[in-house]
């Protein structure tokens, strides 16, 4: 249950302009946005307004201690200091532009600070990448914190070890340091983030059920729940194919169900088959990606083509498994073998390679450090990230129809072990699930290859 709120939304009054919040936020978070709890859940779809909602509140919160004279200070967190700046750290100049606030403040990029001229009022930006490090922050004056893309943290001990630190350093003048979570809830339940909010949900319950306030504020939202027109025709059609592509995909993306992993990685109805080239379409670029093994484990690489109508298409596969050979082949053979491959098809579709991406296990560097020595070319060596993540990138383009491949001999590999790629039962009921690693070796080539060419690619996340 929510308290029902007692006044409008408030209306400010900057540089004698009148800005009205309602004309910013959508109905759908006056509630949130009027709330007296001092903890903050925004959960839901992607483009469901969260970040845009909370940062003009953080900034509507602050500006009423800066006309008395306040310093108020409110702390922006994320997961990787790397990531600040492109989010948190811009979001906040979007809303005080928004607010029409923007030249009133500094913005400092090192480190990286937003301050308010007069009353040194001020945002400060943290990646809480170590949080012993946060510990020793001394900010002072903290009215509110807010931690942005709250699934991507390590655990909920992240939130645990941070919040005192900052709590401790209430402003005099609140009674409360406000804490906001903005969120897209991962598509697996065991999740932690899932099960923290299974766990808050349990906590508001027992309280009510005491006669006690809930101290958490939880909201869900999603992008339907525009009623401002701020969602272009051309968003809403992307995710009407995705919808109609793939309606589960739809539901864990857009509407932010946590919708299970299933035990299939993926839907393999979305791995459309070619005869040939399509007529209507030329491919703008080729690339390689490949994953390398050795004693027992494969050797993959495939050749992917993106069109001028932005398909994807798996173009041609090699594969070598030196399971129950005898005489395995050396790396100088596999190297060879790799261009060969590549000869043939730049040859074939008359082009040289954008990029060449490969894994960053030894055996690879040790096959790209023989392949360096014979032809003089190195690979790109993937920054891997969970696997969660990677294959997350490879559903997102399969969930947007843009998936093809030639359907020939010895493409067929990749579709019989993407068609095999499974979740680990024995992992699935974890935090960090595991893939089942057998013949996984193209599933592992393609997320390679999208997780280094996601520009490339359009994918946005
Ligand atoms: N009042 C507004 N006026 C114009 N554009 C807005 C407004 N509010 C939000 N937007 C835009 O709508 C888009 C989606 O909003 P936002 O990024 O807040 O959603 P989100 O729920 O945080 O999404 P994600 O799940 O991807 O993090 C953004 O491009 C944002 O700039
Ligand atoms: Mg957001």
């Amino acid at each position: 249950m929510t308290t029902k709120a007692k006044t409008k939304v408030t209306t400010i009054k900057p540089n004698s302009k009148q800005i009205r919040i309602s004309s910013l936020i959508n109905p759908h978070f006056k509630k949130m946005w009027l709330t007296d709890r001092p903890y903050i859940i925004a959960r839901g779809g992607r483009g469901s307004f969260k970040s845009s909602t909370i940062s003009l509140k953080l900034v509507t919160m602050m500006k009423k201690y800066i006309q008395q004279g306040y310093e108020a200070n409110v702390v922006c967190l994320r997961d990787n200091q790397k990531y600040l700046r492109d989010s948190v750290f811009s979001q906040i100049g979007w809303a005080l532009s928004k607010l029409e606030m923007y030249n009133d403040f500094d913005f400092r990029t090192s480190p990286l600070r937003i301050i308010h001229r007069r009353t040194h009022s001020t945002f400060y930006f943290y990646g809480v990448d170590d949080p012993m490090k946060l510990k020793s922050n001394i900010v002072g004056n903290v009215i509110a914190i807010w931690y942005e893309e709250a699934a991507s943290f390590k655990s909920a001990e992240d939130f645990d070890q941070t919040n005192p630190t900052f709590i401790r350093q209430k402003a005099p003048f609140v009674d409360m340091v406000r804490v906001f979570w903005s969120y897209n809830p991962p598509k697996n339940p065991y999740d932690f983030i899932n099960e923290w909010l299974d766990g808050i949900n349990i906590e508001n319950e027992r309280r009510i059920a005491k006669g006690l306030k809930p101290r958490y504020f939880i909201d869900t939202s999603t992008y339907l729940d525009d009623k401002l027109g701020i969602n272009s025709q051309e968003t809403l059609d992307e995710i009407e194919r995705i919808k109609y592509n793939d309606p589960d995909y739809h539901d864990w993306l857009y509407l932010g169900k946590v919708i299970g992993l299933g035990t299939n990685v993926y839907n393999m109805s979305l791995f459309h088959p070619l005869k040939e080239l399509p007529g209507d379409d030329y491919l703008i670029n080729i690339y390689f990606s490949v994953d390398s093994g050795h004693e027992t484990s494969a050797t993959a690489c495939c050749c992917f083509g993106i069109t001028e109508k932005g398909n994807c298409i798996l173009l041609d596969t090699y594969y070598y498994s030196p399971a129950k050979k005898a005489n395995k082949k050396a790396p100088s053979d596999l190297a060879k073998d790799l261009h060969t491959f590549e000869q043939d098809n730049i040859k074939a579709w008359d082009m040289d390679p954008y990029k060449r991406s490969a894994d960053s296990a030894t055996a690879d560097y040790a096959l790209d450090n023989e392949y360096y020595k014979m032809y003089g070319e190195k690979w790109h060596h993937v920054a891997k990230t969970r696997k969660v993540a990677m294959i997350d990138h490879v559903q997102n383009l399969l969930a947007q129809g843009r998936f093809y491949y030639l359907d020939t001999e010895k493409n067929k590999i990749f579709i019989k072990e993407h068609q095999q790629y499974q979740w680990d039962e024995d992992t699935m009921e974890s935090d960090d699930p595991k893939v089942i690693k057998e013949r996984d070796h193209t599933a592992d080539v393609f997320q390679y290859f999208v997780l280094d060419n996601r520009r490339d690619l359009d994918l946005k996340w």
